[in-house]
């Protein structure tokens, strides 16, 4: 019997939580009823329906065509793994390029979790917003995430890069788009700080590098995308 179950048995439930380790606090997301009515009412999908509302029409293909492109989605892609996948825009088109017999998602959004496990029959494990905790190590064909390490606070982006260390095989591919610190000229801030949001987090091309290529990953591609006020840039590494 492990500790935690022995000290859990003992203590009083309130005890219990109270003494829990902390988990980092979900950054909230847009509700998933009103987007799937909105997206109903205006006769689109999903994804065109958010892509419209973010002034982004044809963003997800275009990015990933670049995925094909780089090799990093092929017939070889069985598994996949995807960090904070929202609407799951970028899994209809995953499946719609190639075919994996096992697709796993960390979403901790509540209500897009559960949207998602039963409309694209994913794997979608509670998420405790910094591990892959039901991923096999070594096992990873692809593992991607959207808008998600552009405003990861530092500490958690780094427990999921040590994570994507552990759980991409050899020849498995990351790809993920951050505000590194090319997405920063004095334009660009102006933007930003002419504007209302402040969710962005800087993580640096050379720290994800330090992270990633002292464990066998090549940074073999990377592209700017419009995001925001201003730009992501996309990082295609492979193992
Ligand atoms: C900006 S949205 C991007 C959604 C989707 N990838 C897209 O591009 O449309 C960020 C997503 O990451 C999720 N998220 C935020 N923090 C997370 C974390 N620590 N672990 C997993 N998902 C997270 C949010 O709930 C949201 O779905």
């Amino acid at each position: 019997m492990r500790l935690r179950s022995v000290v859990r048995d003992c203590l009083p439930p309130v005890l219990f939580r109270a003494l829990r380790p902390p988990r980092p606090t979900p950054l909230s997301y847009i509700p998933c009823a009103d987007t799937i009515v909105g997206a109903r009412s205006a006769g689109m999908s999903v994804c065109d329906y958010v892509e419209t509302l973010w002034n982004a029409s044809g963003s997800t293909d275009r990015i990933m065509c670049r995925l094909v492109e780089s090799g990093a989605i092929s017939d070889r892609t069985k598994t996949v793994v995807e960090i904070g996948p929202g609407t799951g825009r970028y899994i209809e088109k995953t499946f719609s390029l190639c075919r994996p017999t096992r697709y796993e998602v960390y979403e901790t959004a509540g209500d897009w979790r559960e949207w998602i496990a039963k409309t694209y029959k994913v794997e979608a494990p509670q998420c405790n917003g910094e591990t892959l905790h039901i991923t096999a190590s070594d096992s990873v064909d692809l593992i991607q995430a959207h808008g998600v390490f552009v405003y990861l606070p530092t500490v958690v982006a780094v427990s999921y890069l040590r994570e994507i260390v552990r759980v991409v095989r050899t020849g498995g591919y990351a790809v993920f788009d951050s505000m590194t610190e090319a997405c920063f000229d004095a334009t660009t801030v102006s933007a930003w700080l002419a504007s209302k949001n402040r969710y962005p987090v800087m993580l640096t091309l050379s720290f994800i590098r330090s992270i990633l290529e002292t464990d066998g990953f090549t940074l073999t591609s990377k592209f700017m995308h419009p995001y925001g006020e201003g730009v992501a840039e996309y990082l295609i590494f492979r193992r």
